[in-house]
């Protein structure tokens, strides 16, 4: 069989030229636009027959993402690919996992569900399990998840004078402690409460002392941002040195970018979800991961 042929939804064109360098693929043209009534049109102009595709999509703002996706794999099946997968380096509605009130949708099921049903197989970068164990909890698909840790290691070490992580709540501490010593630093965790979507009080231990050191805040999303930015307000007013953010996926709701530079926070993301702040680059991680799912 050909190499993987790779189709990118809007805005992933760079991670799907990555890929296919690093696959020995091809990334096919797919033609996506919208009606005047907001329907959308697509075309898989590269045919996939008998193919082994892959559509490259990340999925943050994912609700104007999810049904062009839905219609470009349900289109690749009509016309006879021989499998179809998706790369989706941030996997969204993984938050919605349980119901806190009567009535309230579990969207993270159905998510999956209707992935699970429009693909073959998933690999994705870090998602956010919080009471999932794992995606096949969810994912009735081969999901392959990809761990970026060891990359924010490297680049912590790389990029940071004498480095002290910290994670922003104790939820963190197994992942924190891990990316702090493959990193060669110390580390601690703050005390974070959420109230509400965009209202979270931060405190951070009496006993840290971060002389001499480069606070690092190490969080696997930046998603309002309001974790971030009360972080670094909070450690910028402890410290002389500056402190850097570095998270897998950045969000950045809410132009929160601009409010955590203005809270003095440097930050490095992960190229999962296109930012001037990408500075961490997960392809090969995913290439390996999808060459793992196709050859399987
Ligand atoms: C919490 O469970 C996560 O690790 C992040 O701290 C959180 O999702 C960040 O959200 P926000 O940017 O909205 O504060």
């Amino acid at each position: 069989m050909r190499g993987v042929l790779l189709f990118a939804l809007p805005g992933n064109d760079p991670m799907a030229d990555l890929l296919a360098r690093a696959l020995g693929g091809e990334v096919g043209t797919l033609d996506q636009r919208t009606f005047p009534d907001g329907e959308s049109y697509l075309r898989l102009a590269t045919d996939p027959k008998g193919r082994h595709v892959a559509f490259v999509c990340s999925l943050d703002r994912p609700d104007g993402k999810l049904l062009p996706l839905l219609f470009a794999a349900a289109t690749a099946r009509d016309l006879g690919a021989a499998r179809v997968g998706l790369v989706a380096p941030y996997l969204a509605y993984m938050r919605q996992d349980r119901r806190f009130k009567p009535g309230e949708a579990i969207t993270s099921r159905t998510v999956a569900r209707l992935i699970s049903d429009a693909v073959d197989w998933l690999v994705t970068v870090d998602p956010h399990l919080h009471r999932y164990h794992s995606l096949a909890e969810i994912y009735s698909i081969p999901a392959q998840v990809v761990h970026a840790a060891p990359l924010m290691s490297q680049w912590i070490r790389q990029n940071v004078n004498a480095p002290f992580v910290i994670g922003p709540d104790s939820e963190s501490e197994q992942w924190v402690k891990a990316v702090a010593q493959d990193a060669g630093a110390p580390h601690a965790v703050l005390e974070k409460q959420r109230h509400g979507d965009r209202d979270v009080t931060i405190s951070v231990p009496a006993a840290l002392d971060l002389a001499g050191r480069t606070p690092v805040l190490v969080d696997d999303i930046i998603s309002s941002g309001r974790t971030m930015i009360e972080a670094a307000r909070l450690l910028a007013k402890g410290s002389t040195v500056a402190p850097v953010c570095v998270a897998v996926h950045g969000i950045f709701a809410d132009r929160s970018d601009e409010l955590i530079a203005a809270a003095g926070g440097r930050i490095a993301t992960c190229n999962t979800v296109s930012h001037a702040s990408n500075a961490i680059d997960v392809h090969a991680l995913l290439a390996a991961a999808v060459g793992d799912v196709i050859r399987a």
